[in-house]
């Protein structure tokens, strides 16, 4: 039996373990109540539409705990930005959320800005242009159409029949579709790559290509602050590998972005 801790960012355990019948089953607890309540109340409605989830096979209410399918493949990053997987996405947008839903609140305080540019040690002009970012980042939080809010290939896994499934609901919200394009693509990305990924967004939800390309930039932005505040937050070893990597290329993509934003 395998008890592996699978846990990436999030603060769960996560174990893969074979249960009493040799099926294979992914535990995870303790889960936030915004992806206990998900698993239970939205879920089964998602799936009415093919948004895919992975099967809730057990929980339990006290120690927040579920027992969920596991979904046998990973799926890459070069796989993430299919239109299986954006079409996917397009319907939970375009899905009514229900104000009775917990949700996760996403939003972009100044304090964490200013904590990422501490962490992060940017050169002055960079700084600036995050600083901006910041500033006109409220576009990504205000709308009303649900967000998976995670939806980095991390997350995403392939059923043997090639169905693809999203799980870690941790951060299930309402908000900008582009929150959910952002972890599609490789890295910082460009925006040429953002205007490419918009334009096919757009077959399967229609909105302004130009807008969503600059909406993307923002968010990319935002998860650098997020993914940077939250690893030094819960002290995860990885912080220093990513504080490396942001100070090696966002100077370069921020100065690039300045021009879309
Ligand atoms: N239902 C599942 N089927 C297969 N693998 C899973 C499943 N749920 C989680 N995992 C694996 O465990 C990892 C961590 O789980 P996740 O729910 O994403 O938590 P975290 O908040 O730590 O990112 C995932 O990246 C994935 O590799
Ligand atoms: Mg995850």
């Amino acid at each position: 039996m395998t008890t592996e801790n699978l846990a990436q960012m999030g603060a769960a355990r996560v174990v893969k373990r074979v249960d009493a019948a040799g099926i294979t089953v992914i535990e995870k607890a303790p889960v936030s109540k915004v992806e206990y309540a998900f698993y239970h109340q939205v879920a089964p409605e998602l799936h009415g539409v093919e948004i895919l989830t992975p099967a809730l096979l057990a929980a339990d209410p006290s120690a927040r705990a579920l027992t969920l399918e596991a979904i046998p493949y990973p799926v890459s990053q070069h796989n993430v930005a299919s239109d299986a997987i954006l079409s996917m996405l397009a319907r939970l947008h375009r899905f009514a959320p229900d104000k009775k839903w917990h949700y996760h609140t996403h939003r972009w305080p100044e304090a964490q800005l200013e904590l990422s540019l501490q962490l992060l040690a940017l050169p002055r002009e960079a700084a600036d242009v995050l600083r901006r970012c910041q500033r006109d980042s409220d576009s990504l939080f205000a709308e009303a159409g649900l967000i998976s809010g995670d939806s980095n290939a991390g997350n995403w896994g392939q059923r043997e029949n090639g169905e693809f499934v999203l799980f870690d609901w941790e951060r299930f919200s309402t908000g900008h579709p582009v929150i959910d394009l952002a972890p599609l693509i490789k890295g910082m990305g460009s925006p040429e790559e953002y205007q490419y990924l918009a334009m096919r967004y757009c077959r399967f939800n229609r909105r302004s290509e130009n807008n969503l390309a600059r909406e993307i930039a923002l968010a990319k932005a935002w998860i650098v602050s997020e993914v940077i505040t939250l690893l030094h937050d819960r002290q995860k070893a990885d912080f220093p590998h990513f504080q490396g990597w942001y100070r090696r290329y966002l100077p370069d993509w921020l100065r690039e972005v300045q021009k879309i934003i």
